[in-house]
């Protein structure tokens, strides 16, 4: 039976260094969050990161937008944190209402106060193995495998999702950590086979029940990304848990594994973009 990669124990841990750095510093970091409409799970996604600051010692200020706020106005706000010395990172809930461009505000956050690490500047930067903002999600599952001291370098790793959020940079990082690295997406050929062969398996692909125990090799590492719902409401990931859990080695669960772990590494560029700006 697997072990439980625990990254609610890791957060907390995280969580405590980062409160002492933050409390040491000349001011306290500040975490600037926009959600534009009203879409529940972002609701939550910036009800926890207004809760994440708190206890981690930073400050927070959230603008909750109208649903037809215009490009132009978000762009305005932009600009003004932009230019606030104060504002140390800045955050756009994604996903944006239809009528907004993602690509335009990603582009005009200041890669400085880019928490997300989605700017091209940053993810330029993830991709030559830079120093900068990692992306929340890969470098909190890249912290969990550390803490686990589970091997990457000449493992075969398998990522199963190519977003730019999650799939594409968790590939990077684990290249980066000398793994043998796939992507599958939703044209990959004889998807079964290729996962069956990861000694690391990460899934973001977001359907309940989506990875079975015939797709895992014995033994192998299960990092399950996704927040999904079951048929009675309950969060779960990808994988159909009890018939994984018996093959692999380690296995996150959800919720209590990568979802934590995000959420502290949005903290951690904040406190690193609150150093920076203060060395200015
Ligand atoms: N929506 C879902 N995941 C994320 C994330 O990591 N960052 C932002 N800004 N929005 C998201």
């Amino acid at each position: 039976m697997a072990i439980k990669l625990d990254g609610k124990a890791l957060a907390e841990k995280m969580r405590a260094q980062i409160r002492e750095e933050t409390e040491s510093l000349a001011r306290r970091p500040t975490l600037a969050v926009i959600l534009v409409g009203e879409n529940p799970a972002s609701q939550v996604y910036v009800r926890n990161k207004e809760k994440d600051c708190v206890e981690c010692g930073i400050l927070s200020q959230s603008y909750r937008l109208p649903a037809q706020t215009s490009e132009a106005q978000l762009l305005e706000l932009i600009d003004v944190l932009n230019e606030n010395d104060r504002v140390d990172g800045i955050l756009v809930q994604l996903p944006l209402p239809e009528h907004i461009s993602q690509e335009k505000v990603l582009h005009a956050i200041r890669p400085d106060k880019d928490v997300d690490a989605f700017h091209p500047f940053n993810v330029g930067k993830i991709v030559t193995g830079e120093q900068g903002f990692l992306p929340c999600t890969p470098a909190g599952v890249m912290a969990l495998l550390r803490e686990y001291e589970i091997d990457i370098a000449g493992k075969d790793c398998v990522v199963v999702g190519r977003s730019n959020i999650v799939g594409k940079p968790m590939a990077l990082l684990l290249l980066r950590e000398n793994g043998t690295v796939t992507i599958c997406h939703s044209k990959t050929a004889h998807l079964s086979e290729v996962t069956a062969r990861a000694d690391i398996l990460v899934s973001a692909v977001g359907k309940t029940g989506f990875i079975t125990g015939d797709m895992v090799k014995e033994g192998a590492v299960v990092v399950d990304v996704a927040m999904n719902r079951d048929a009675e409401g309950k969060l779960c990931g990808d994988c159909v848990f009890d018939e994984v859990e018996k093959k692999a080695s380690y296995i996150t669960p959800v919720p209590g594994g990568v979802g934590p772990m995000t959420r502290l590494v949005l903290m951690q560029n904040t406190l690193a973009a609150a150093n920076a700006h203060l060395q200015g």
